[in-house]
């Protein structure tokens, strides 16, 4: 039999090469390939054909059972799962290190437990007296948790096989467990993907809601290995700035309910707090305006949000190559737009140095927050600040004109609701419609940067 090739496999994206090599070859991530246990060889007569059970083929008519859900007593959560965890599906969450998952995670533990339904609270990174510590800070150390601190997925595994299957079972984390069935050292794509495996099919089987904890990559990838995102029914994102209270849960895939849909939360003595109304939190509340401010109203899944974007620009005397740094907005798009500015309407970015930061430690995705960056951005460079009460939003495009977004009325909506009696953004019919909101409609750039330069 021919002796079986060895394999590196990327922590990173999960491909796999033949030889070892310093950078991954796929996502060029650095000396992130290790090996792997070696691939089956099957022989050549291996044929799958015959000799298996016959399944069952159905029709795809509605059987008319939505999925079941369990409420995790925290509506922000159950909001991001898109209405609570489905029996018998398996939930990865990610986000850094110290943002507070273990923590949201025991607090929906302990509203379960304490409902009557079972709570297993599995840690691989402390020790239970640790977890227990934290219970108490919650004020949730009288619910009845089953903890346990444990790594190896065969024990895990064989401990939730004995008696009632609990409704929701959390492995803290995903990395740390290992399976003495496969080889290499826990956290490897292998040892993820073989434990994540087996505990999934136990979840699946027992209809026990299954939330794995992942710990995400530099680069902001959740849990490493991106082969865990196919595995799973959900995967949400725990984000926030560790300096801001503030915390958001998001919904990234969901295979039960809508994604992009969020929670939020805000981190204080006793654990996580809901915001059930996070509209304005993101506003820095200030009543005189500054150069360089301007308020988008986002749509994050269903829910409007106005958020502060903040952007510095200041001239460099030297010929220092200039820096630029965002804080919650993607780097590459900002580098689109200072391209788009001086390009299209002349304005000159090359010798400063830009700084643009969403206030509140918030990330935003929602992609027509380009207009009300290039307005902060104007505003800034010319020193100008903006009006006062002014909302701005919209796509911008290569060729410096502004598209037309999603969701119009109700972004006009809320911002009116929170006073805001001005708002520019691209032509769109629905805008004459809003009460108290007088609309600037703009096609072009240029014209954006007239309205800010002209005063
Ligand atoms: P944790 O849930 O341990 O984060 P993760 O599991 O994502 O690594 O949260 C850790 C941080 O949260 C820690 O810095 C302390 C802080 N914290 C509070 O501010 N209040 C609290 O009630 C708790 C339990 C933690
Ligand atoms: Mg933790």
């Amino acid at each position: 039999m021919a002796k079986p090739k060895k394999r590196y496999v990327c922590q990173a994206c999960g491909s796999v090469a033949t030889r070892w090599q310093g950078q991954c070859g796929e996502c060029q991530e650095w000396n992130s390939l290790v090996e792997d246990a070696p691939a089956t060889v099957f022989s050549q007569k291996h044929d799958l054909s015959s000799g298996g059970r016959l399944i069952a083929l159905e029709g795809m008519e509605e059987t008319g059972e939505a999925p079941e859900r369990i409420g995790t007593g925290l509506a922000e959560f159950d909001r991001a799962l898109g209405g609570g965890l489905v029996v018998g599906s398996a939930i990865l969450m990610g986000g850094d290190p110290g943002i507070g998952k273990s923590t949201l995670l025991l607090q929906a533990a302990a509203n379960i437990a304490k409902s009557g339904r079972g709570a297993v609270y599995i840690s691989g990174e402390e020790a239970p007296a640790q977890v227990r510590m934290r219970a108490r800070r919650l004020g949730v150390a009288d619910a009845p948790v089953r903890l346990a601190s444990a790594t190896n997925a065969r024990d895990i595994l064989t401990t939730l096989g004995q008696g009632e299957p609990p409704a929701l079972i959390v492995i803290d984390s995903i990395q740390t467990m290992f399976s003495d069935q496969i080889e290499g050292a826990p956290g490897t794509v292998s040892q993820v993907r073989g434990c994540a495996f087996e505990l999934i099919r136990f979840a699946k089987e027992c209809g026990s809601a299954l939330v794995l904890v992942g710990h995400v990559t530099k680069d902001g990838n959740i849990a490493g290995p991106r082969v865990l995102e196919h595995m799973v029914d959900v995967v949400l994102a725990f984000e926030g700035e560790r300096s801001h209270q503030y915390r958001i849960l998001r919904g990234l895939k969901n295979r039960f309910g809508p994604v992009d849909e969020i929670g939020v939360f805000a981190m204080g003595a006793e654990g996580l707090a809901e915001i059930a109304n996070p509209s304005s939190l993101f506003l820095s509340g200030r009543e005189e305006p500054v150069a360089g401010s301007a308020v988008f109203p986002a749509i994050e899944g269903t829910r409007p949000v106005l958020v502060e974007i903040q952007a510095l620009v200041v001239r460099l005397q030297s010929g220092a190559t200039p820096r630029r740094a965002v804080v919650g907005w993607d780097g590459g798009r900002l580098a689109m737009l200072l391209a788009v500015l001086e390009s299209r309407c002349g304005l000159n970015f090359s010798s400063a140095e830009v700084y643009l930061n969403v206030a509140g430690g918030y990330r935003l995705a929602d992609p027509a927050a380009d207009l009300a960056v290039v307005a902060a951005l104007v505003s800034a460079l010319a020193d100008r600040p903006l009006a006062a009460r002014a909302t701005w939003f919209g796509e911008v495009s290569l060729a410096g004109e502004i598209r037309p977004v999603a969701h119009t009325s109700m972004r006009l909506r809320e911002a009116a609701k929170l006073g805001f009696d001005r708002a520019h953004g691209p032509p769109a019919d629905e805008a004459a419609t809003i009460k108290g909101v007088s609309y600037d409609a703009l096609d072009l750039l240029p014209k954006l940067v007239d309205r800010i330069m002209g005063g």
